[in-house]
């Protein structure tokens, strides 16, 4: 599952010394491994062994096409959240039958696209767009099959940014109204019901909160049913949360916390699913992070050591424009020295390049001394990576390469300057 391990001091991906992908494709470089993908997928679906099921990747976490590709050979779906993501899925391989459409603001053209490519179903997001769908379905004359998201109040204990099922939040329909708006949607001349959807967040790791939402999940499914609305599918989103901390170890590498209780995606998946299966519905699940985070890193190179007063500052060639997780959520992932060279640990700052105070890796964080030329690699970054990095402060966008046993290959280009 983990390809990413220390051999002799230096860190190696499978039969790839990083420190040599470094110097060939350049830095800042995402670095990705093909059977860590792979195993993630087969890790989840051997989870539902048995159980009738589509695994949607939410394609939101990870855009690029061959990693796309890798996913879709594994025979699991893709949850897309726009024509673009949907485009991507298609050129990638993912059957129609086997694509989902997400979010809260689909246009007209999007579901145009969608309907003419006959995808397996809209995740409906207010009745509005419920009528939109059946108007753009009634002149094609075809038939548009809808899961209603149902927004069950639920807090997901994650960042207020990823938390999606809080009755404030812009996501989904009220409890309180799933009946009489599903009961209307029945009746649409162009509209199949399929069933219900729900998804109240990301980076989730507590079991207890997948359990209340799947008992959320269940009542609403016999509430439906009670008056007549047929639910043959329930969509219980993604969500699954992955670990960021002490994701290597080394015995020169600090215990990032020592506290922390190791937990599994399928752990939390196993913990809904016997609950879910009471509804006897076909069970869809829409993971992002919890295929693509480990499987992917960053790796940066160290500009300078600036030392003041106050603080060190580990300046990297990487900043927010390339991972933005950091800046936008505070969230944690570990850092690493590609080679170990020294065991003094020292208190810095990893900070990139921008002119944002908020452009930063990680503060206050113990690290292997490294100075200048260094690599360094910012672990479990392949979710919500590269998908949310920018042009800002006229940075061209990093490349991305895919390891595989001993063979690495571009997948995406470093961007130049010309192309700004
Ligand atoms: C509707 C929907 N499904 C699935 C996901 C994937 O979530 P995760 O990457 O946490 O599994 C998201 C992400 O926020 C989402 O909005």
């Amino acid at each position: 599952m983990y390809e990413f391990k220390y051999k002799n001091n230096e860190l190696w991906c499978e039969d790839v010394r990083l420190q040599d992908v470094a110097s060939e494709y350049g830095t800042p470089l995402y670095v990705y491994n093909k059977q860590s993908v792979i195993d993630h997928c087969r890790h989840i679906e051997n989870a539902f062994e048995g159980v009738d099921h589509l695994s949607c990747f939410a394609v939101k976490a990870n855009a690029n096409v061959e990693i796309l590709k890798i996913i879709a050979d594994e025979g699991i779906g893709s949850d897309v959240g726009s024509a673009g993501e949907l485009y991507l899925s298609l050129k990638a391989g993912f059957p129609p039958s086997k694509i989902t459409f997400s979010g809260v603001g689909k246009r007209a053209d999007e579901i145009e696209y969608a309907l003419d490519t006959d995808i397996l179903s809209f995740n409906g997001e207010s009745v509005e767009e419920i009528d939109l769908i059946q108007r753009i379905a009634s002149t094609k004359q075809k038939i548009a099959r809808i899961l209603l998201r149902v927004n069950f109040d639920i807090e997901a204990g994650t960042h207020r940014y990823i938390t999606t099922g809080r009755k404030h939040n812009k996501f989904g329909i009220d409890k309180s109204k799933a009946k009489e708006i599903l009961l209307n949607a029945a009746k649409l001349s162009h509209i199949e019901v399929l069933g219900i959807h729900t998804h109240i967040g990301s980076q989730i790791t507590d079991k207890e909160t997948f359990i209340s939402a799947a008992k959320s999940v269940v009542s609403m499914v016999d509430e439906l049913r009670s008056v007549g609305i047929p639910v043959h599918h329930v969509n219980f989103g993604g969500g699954f949360g992955v670990q960021y901390q002490d994701f290597i170890s080394h015995p020169q590498l600090p215990v990032e916390n020592a506290d922390s209780t190791e937990f599994t995606t399928v752990e939390l998946i196993e913990a809904a699913l016997p609950i879910l299966k009471q509804t006897g519905c076909k069970i869809l699940i829409q993971p992002g992070r919890s295929i693509i985070a480990h499987p992917g890193i960053l790796i940066t190179k160290v500009l300078y050591r600036k030392v003041t007063d106050e603080k060190i500052f580990i300046i990297t060639d990487a900043g927010m424009n390339d991972l933005l997780r950091p800046s936008l959520y505070k969230s944690y992932h570990q850092i690493i020295p590609l080679n170990f060279e020294s065991v003094q640990i020292e208190i810095v700052d990893v900070v990139g390049p921008l002119c944002e105070t908020g452009d930063f890796f990680a503060i206050d964080r113990n690290l292997p001394f490294v100075k200048s030329d260094d690599y360094l690699a910012i672990m479990c970054a392949g979710a919500y990576g590269y998908v949310l990095s920018s042009n800002y402060n006229g940075r061209p966008r990093p490349a991305e390469m895919l390891v595989d046993g001993y063979e690495t290959s571009l997948i995406r280009k470093r961007e130049k300057i010309e192309m700004l």
